[in-house]
């Protein structure tokens, strides 16, 4: 099971600290992968505080050249290089405010790779699409244009925009079938098995019934990651699960 906290622009120094304070009071169980994923700037900082422990860093985003003239952007060889092991690519959010397209998600994905960074690339229908029952054509247009035809390590991350910090989410059973059809289409491309984690308002209320779909490998938490006690809750039902399974 892989949990991973996407603190998008959220969290000082100060609040960092406090949270690893009571994070590193924890057990981790070895049989999840623990990641969080902080303000660009901060990531040197997390590394430091998080030596000696299992739970990893990644990148927010990152940019599809190793170097150059691209001022503001993100190397994903430097984000190997201080020490992080994954990267987020295409979350809704760089999609929608940023104009990132999936040609530019797999140009990203596939630099990532070479720098042994491991992506996780996300992918979403809007509500509308849901509504006018699009939303298997959407996403499967989507992973076609955003993953990296080769024979890579990565994750899809399956986020309907519509449930992104708003509290809805999808039933279990549309959770399992849209898991269902990623892998599917990710299997027709790659011939072999990829790991789908589920993300949009998960919290500590609904993480259980979550974990009840058979497909889903694991978790991407963007609110509920912001509060140590959230966290830790998800974080122990996830252990639960895991234990019992
Ligand atoms: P949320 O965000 O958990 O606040 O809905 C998830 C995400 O955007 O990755």
């Amino acid at each position: 099971m892989f949990i991973a906290a996407n603190w998008k622009m959220n969290l000082k120094k100060s609040d960092i600290k406090d949270f690893l304070y009571f994070l590193k009071k924890n057990d981790f169980s070895n049989k999840i992968k623990l990641c969080i994923f902080p303000q660009s700037i901060y990531l040197s900082y997390l590394i430091d505080l998080l030596e000696n422990t299992s739970v990893l860093v990644g990148g927010q985003n990152c940019y599809y050249e190793l170097s150059g003239p691209f001022t503001g952007e993100i190397s994903p060889e430097c984000l190997k290089d201080i020490g992080c092991n994954y990267v987020i690519l295409g979350h809704s959010e760089r999609r929608t405010h940023f104009k990132e397209s999936s040609t530019h998600v797999k140009m990203c994905a596939e630099t990532a790779l070479k720098t042994s960074l491991t992506p996780i690339i996300c992918v979403g229908e809007s509500y509308e699409d849901r509504m006018n029952n699009e939303e298997l054509n959407f996403i499967e247009n989507q992973i076609y244009h955003s993953i990296p035809n080769i024979e890579e390590n990565f994750y899809i991350a399956y986020e309907p925009i519509w449930s992104i910090g708003t509290g809805s989410i999808p039933t279990n059973n549309q959770i399992f079938k849209m898991h269902d059809h990623i892998k599917k289409i990710a299997f027709s491309i790659l011939k072999k098995d990829i790991k789908v984690l589920y993300g949009g308002s998960v919290s500590p209320n609904n993480i259980d019934e979550i974990l009840k779909v058979s497909n889903v490998d694991g978790v991407l938490i963007g609110g509920a990651s912001l509060k140590i006690k959230d966290f830790l809750a998800i974080y122990g039902s996830v252990a639960k699960h895991v234990n019992n399974n």
